[in-house]
């Protein structure tokens, strides 16, 4: 199969970047990250989650960050939003905060499930139908997540047999995208194409996304082993920030900045501005105190100053 012409590339920094930050990010910064973002071209931004600050204290902020990026005068026409909600009741705060589109969580291990979610899968896609028959009625879109899709940090190996019936349930509830979460980032591109093709004979390939993360430093191999297969979608974290606090010692998602070079590297449409999107890991990395995670960033940015 020959690989898609354009992929759509859905930035989640500022939530699944920022959530395992011990240093609290002011919100001021996070709106400001999320309207660089926005002005580099990426045309979806996950902006945070609607959880309790007990558990995610980073995302504590949530309704400031939201209402701030929907009411700035720099907010971009055509940009999605989309934030994270665990239950009906992160779903009206969301849509208290001016929410056009959520993402629900789910996962293919029963132990994460119990550790992230603090319920079973079978109760988590209970409270997802709740939300998804709520926002269906608001003409809210869902976006749905799989995380442990290839791995848990609990169970060791899934399998995709189990990956692909989650994902089915989510889409068949209502989710216009699943994303599929390699959540440890342990997948490679075999076990990676197993799980997509066990997902794929459920949910059409134009309806999957990949959201991977790079602890063993196979994102990039993995995303190209999906190009492969007609994924067109796929999540990644500016600067490669990120990590899940319920799989510890599990790094950042794959680095925008990597995707994005891979991507003009295959002569492959993304509509993102390369220059705007390194200025946007400058300015977060600086507000972390650290270097961007990105390969691609460090050197890409080392020959603009040198
Ligand atoms: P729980 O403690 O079982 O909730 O948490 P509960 O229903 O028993 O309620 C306890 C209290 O929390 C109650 O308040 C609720 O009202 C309140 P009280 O009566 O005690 O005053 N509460 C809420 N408050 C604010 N917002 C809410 C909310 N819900 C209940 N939404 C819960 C269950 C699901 C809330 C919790 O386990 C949770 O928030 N977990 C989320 C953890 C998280 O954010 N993990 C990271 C995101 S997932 C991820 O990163 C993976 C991904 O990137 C893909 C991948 O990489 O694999 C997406
Ligand atoms: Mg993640």
């Amino acid at each position: 199969m020959s690989l898609p012409s354009r992929v759509k590339i859905v930035e989640v920094g500022p939530r699944d970047g920022l959530q395992n930050e011990k240093l609290i990010v002011p919100a001021a910064i996070k709106i400001e990250l999320i309207e660089r973002l926005a002005a580099a071209g990426l045309s979806a931004i996950e902006v945070t989650s609607f959880v309790p600050a007990k558990w995610v204290p980073q995302m504590g902020d949530n309704d400031e960050v939201l209402r701030g990026v929907l009411s700035s005068p720099q907010r971009k026409p055509g940009v999605a939003y989309p934030v994270l909600v665990p239950n009906l009741r992160g779903f009206d705060s969301a849509l208290e905060a001016g929410a056009t589109e959520v993402a629900i969580f789910g996962a293919a291990s029963e132990s994460f499930s119990q550790k992230n979610i603090n319920c079973s899968i079978a109760e988590s896609l209970k409270r997802f139908d709740a939300v998804v028959d709520a926002a269906s009625a608001l003409e809210i879109k869902v976006r749905g997540y799989v995380s442990c899709v290839v791995a848990c940090p609990y169970e060791g190996a899934i399998d995709p047999a189990k990956t692909a019936w989650v994902a089915k349930k989510l889409y068949e509830m209502g989710c216009y995208e699943v994303s599929l979460g390699d959540t440890v980032g342990a997948g490679t591109p075999a076990s990676v194409q197993r799980m997509i093709e066990a997902c794929a004979a459920h949910v059409p390939i134009s309806k999957l996304a990949g959201h991977y993360h790079d602890t063993y430093g196979m994102a990039i191999a993995n995303i190209y082993a999906s190009l492969e297969l007609g994924m067109a979608v796929f999540d990644s974290s500016i600067a490669g920030l990120g990590g899940c606090p319920y799989a510890v010692g599990s790094s950042g998602n794959v680095a925008t900045e990597d995707v994005v070079f891979l991507l003009e590297g295959l002569s492959i449409k993304t509509g993102i501005d390369l220059d705007k999107l390194l200025a946007a890991g400058q300015f977060i990395s600086q507000a972390l105190g650290r270097e961007p995670a990105s390969k691609a960033a460090k050197a890409l940015w080392s020959k603009r100053v040198s």
